[in-house]
């Protein structure tokens, strides 16, 4: 456990809470490294039978801590980040998440591989990566296009602006809102019961419906992973990160 990655284990589900809301969850390296860990951890505790993912501070996540990004960007396949969403990809037990608040960037494209999301009616999607002349990370530019229709995933894709959490259940990201008073006793009891459901028959039916797609999620992650890389050096991204630090917002 780390300060900014809190675990509780409770009836069978591993609660991974993002805990950093002075910075709305901003993921760091040392963060993107702890879930990690915490994911294959699981995978391998019989006592864990599913994993909640969730943020502190009525905010998911916003996303890469962009200071964190500059000092340290990814530079190839084995990054943290990258480590951290083929950790999830690959995981055999169910993954829920619970979204308050902004989920931002990866926050958003972290969803894409969980296998129930509940929101709550104040939360707020948003992939602001052509903006931050980055591009489509987490497998999205595969998955969005799947489960939200070409028009829409290319709208939220390229005009990158925030959206609530009718549109996100609209796009397939989410499964269920719920009033923001509810959201952390709904997503706990979904997970309860899951994780009270026959183990093996949870593994085989996830891996069932998720390993057809496995191969090409992991491809799309290293092809997007490597224009990403790219994309951070770019005087686009450079411009618009330096704005965000002087809080200077696009
Ligand atoms: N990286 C680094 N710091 C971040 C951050 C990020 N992704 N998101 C928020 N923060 C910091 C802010 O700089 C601020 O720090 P400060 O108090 O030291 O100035 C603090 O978190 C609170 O953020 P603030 O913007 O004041 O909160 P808000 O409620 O007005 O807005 C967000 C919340 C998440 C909508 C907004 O912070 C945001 O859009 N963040 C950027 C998200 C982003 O672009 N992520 C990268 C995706 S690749």
């Amino acid at each position: 456990m780390s300060d900014t990655l809190l675990t509780k284990l409770d009836s069978g589900v591993l609660t991974l809470t993002f805990n950093r809301p002075e910075k709305k969850n901003a993921f760091t390296h040392a963060m993107y490294e702890a879930a990690t860990r915490a994911l294959k951890d699981a995978e391998g505790n019989v006592d864990v039978r599913a994993v909640l993912l969730t943020g502190a501070g009525n905010v998911f996540t916003a996303g890469n801590d962009i200071g964190d990004f500059m000092e340290h960007p990814p530079a190839g396949e084995d990054s943290a980040v990258f480590r951290f969403l083929r950790a999830l990809v690959d995981a055999d037990k169910p993954v829920l998440a619970a979204v308050d608040g902004p989920a931002v960037g990866i926050g958003t494209t972290m969803l894409l591989h969980c296998d129930y999301v509940v929101a709550s009616e104040r939360a707020r999607f948003h992939m602001p990566f052509v903006q931050l002349g980055l591009c489509a990370e987490g497998a999205s530019s595969l998955l969005i296009p799947r489960t939200a229709g070409f028009a829409l995933a290319s709208e939220l894709l390229l005009f990158g602006e925030p959206f609530d959490a009718a549109t996100a259940l609209r796009a397939g990201i989410i499964n269920k809102v719920v009033p923001d008073a509810s959201l952390q006793q709904v997503a706990t009891e979904r997970a309860t019961t899951l994780a009270s459901r026959p183990a093996e028959a949870v593994r085989v039916t996830k891996r069932l419906v998720r390993e057809p797609l496995r191969a090409q999620i992991r491809e799309t992650l290293a092809r997007e992973g490597g224009e990403f890389i790219q994309r951070l050096q770019s005087a686009e991204a450079q411009e618009a990160f330096m704005s965000f630090m002087s809080r200077g917002r696009k």
